[in-house]
């Protein structure tokens, strides 16, 4: 088998850790052309020993100085920097596959580049599908790059397709382990710490995506997702709560057949499912014991409690930019969570004041660029701003109390 040459975006990352544990795994079969993080230049630095890549992208330029300090292998590897760092090393012919792992809105342009190019990319970062779905669709169809779902759920329902494109599918049902609070009473969400949301029970990820799942957007982003990946309108993606995390995600088809994906909650399976496309790689990792789990339970989504997942099928409805602005302003929320200023419980308040604000301005002639419709990723991401700017007003104007505040 040829050996595959790969970019990773967000190699710093938990996804891109993954990958790279992955890849380890498997001598002789990939090859890596490209690092890239945003600031971790320690990491990033042992990953280069490891990895030999031709390039290291470090986003930050005073960040790249300090790996050029401290690369090991005198100079072997080239240290690029800011986004065309980043596009440059998605780009390079030699590149098969992208992995795009960053997170955040900020992985579009890349990924974007890397669909523009032909590449396969297997994208984890769901961001950029939320803010551009449309386009991304669009430029792999005309490019001829291959999109390969890495999100587990998305990976889940692609397993299940097989191949067969929408062929007598009738919907999906998108699990969601409901998070650390699926079991707390609402009443109680203004009490929840920051270590208590990033505590996710069934899942190791990334802070952002961890915040995500504890308010259910995540679930949200990925319906958006998966009507782009698939196809497919909101009215035909159901989402369950699954708490065990061992139904990854279903489809069902006009006959009444249910296909399911199964496997233990391990990144490291969708991620190799992605890698070795169309191949398998025997994966040397614990395996799902049926007898051991018991018993594996389905609920509906408490809309009251979890209104982040309402919120996200609301834009989905709006259409054009308001997925990505809905999007600008989670990031920034979340933000503003992780940095100890707002109560959790508010994450959704300050969401719903800029969704029911995005629908005002909608109804204006000329709303702001990007916001009614997304012709270009300049214009996703205005919408995307214009997401953040009005959440970041919400929040400084309605001076939420802080999460210390209530803690004290
Ligand atoms: N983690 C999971 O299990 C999981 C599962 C499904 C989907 N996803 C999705 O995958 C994406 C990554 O999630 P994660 O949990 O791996 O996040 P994470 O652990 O926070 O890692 C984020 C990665 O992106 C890098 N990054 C951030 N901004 C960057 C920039 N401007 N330029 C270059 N690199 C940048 C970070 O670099 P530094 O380390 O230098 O900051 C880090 O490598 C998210 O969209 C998430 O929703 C994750």
């Amino acid at each position: 088998m040829s050996e595959k040459t790969l970019t990773v975006l967000g190699s710093t990352g938990s996804i891109g850790r993954n990958t790279l544990d992955v890849i380890q795994r498997f001598p002789g079969r990939f090859r890596i052309h490209a690092l890239a993080a945003h600031n971790n230049v320690e990491m990033l630095a042992d990953q280069i020993d490891v990895h030999h890549p031709a390039v290291a992208v470090v986003f930050d330029p005073e960040a790249a100085s300090r790996l050029r300090e401290i690369l090991p292998g005198n100079g072997a590897t080239a240290v690029l920097t800011g986004m065309e760092g980043l596009v440059e090393a998605v780009s390079a012919p030699e590149v098969d596959q992208v992995i795009s792992g960053m997170v955040g809105s900020v992985g579009l342009r890349p990924t974007y580049a890397a669909i523009e190019c032909g590449k396969q990319v297997a994208i984890a970062n769901k961001e950029t599908l939320v803010l551009a779905g449309q386009l991304m669709i669009e430029a792999a169809a005309e490019s001829g790059a291959r999109l390969l779902p890495m999100d587990s759920e998305h990976n889940a329902i692609f397993q299940c397709l097989n191949g067969n494109g929408s062929r007598g599918l009738e919907r999906i049902v998108l699990t969601a382990s409901g998070g650390p609070f699926r079991d707390l009473p609402f009443e109680r969400f203004g009490e929840i710490t920051r270590e208590q949301a990033l505590a996710h029970p069934n899942w190791k990820m990334g802070p952002k995506i961890s915040i995500d799942s504890a308010t259910m957007m995540n679930k949200g982003l990925e319906v958006i997702e998966a009507r782009w990946l698939f196809g497919l309108q909101a009215d035909r993606i159901q989402v369950l709560i699954h708490r065990q995390s061992i139904v990854h995600s279903m489809v069902e088809f006009v006959d009444g057949s249910v296909i399911a994906q199964l496997g233990l909650p391990d990144m490291r399976t969708p991620i190799a499912h992605c890698l070795a496309y169309p191949d398998r790689l025997p994966l040397d990792l614990p395996r799902l014991n049926l007898a051991e789990v018991g018993k594996l339970e389905f609920e509906e989504v408490p809309p009251d409690k979890f209104s982040c997942l309402f919120l996200a099928l609301e834009v989905l409805e709006l259409g054009g930019g308001a997925p990505a602005a809905l999007n600008g302003a989670n990031e920034e929320i979340v933000a503003v969570f992780l940095d100890d200023g707002l109560l959790f419980s508010a994450i959704p308040t300050v969401l719903g004041q800029v969704v029911k604000k995005l629908k005002e301005i909608l109804k204006q002639p000329e709303p702001p660029a990007g916001l009614r419709d997304v012709g270009s990723v300049k214009e996703a991401l205005d919408a995307d701003r214009w997401g953040r700017d009005a959440a970041l007003a919400i929040i400084n104007h309605a001076a939420y109390p802080h999460r210390s505040a209530n803690i004290a």
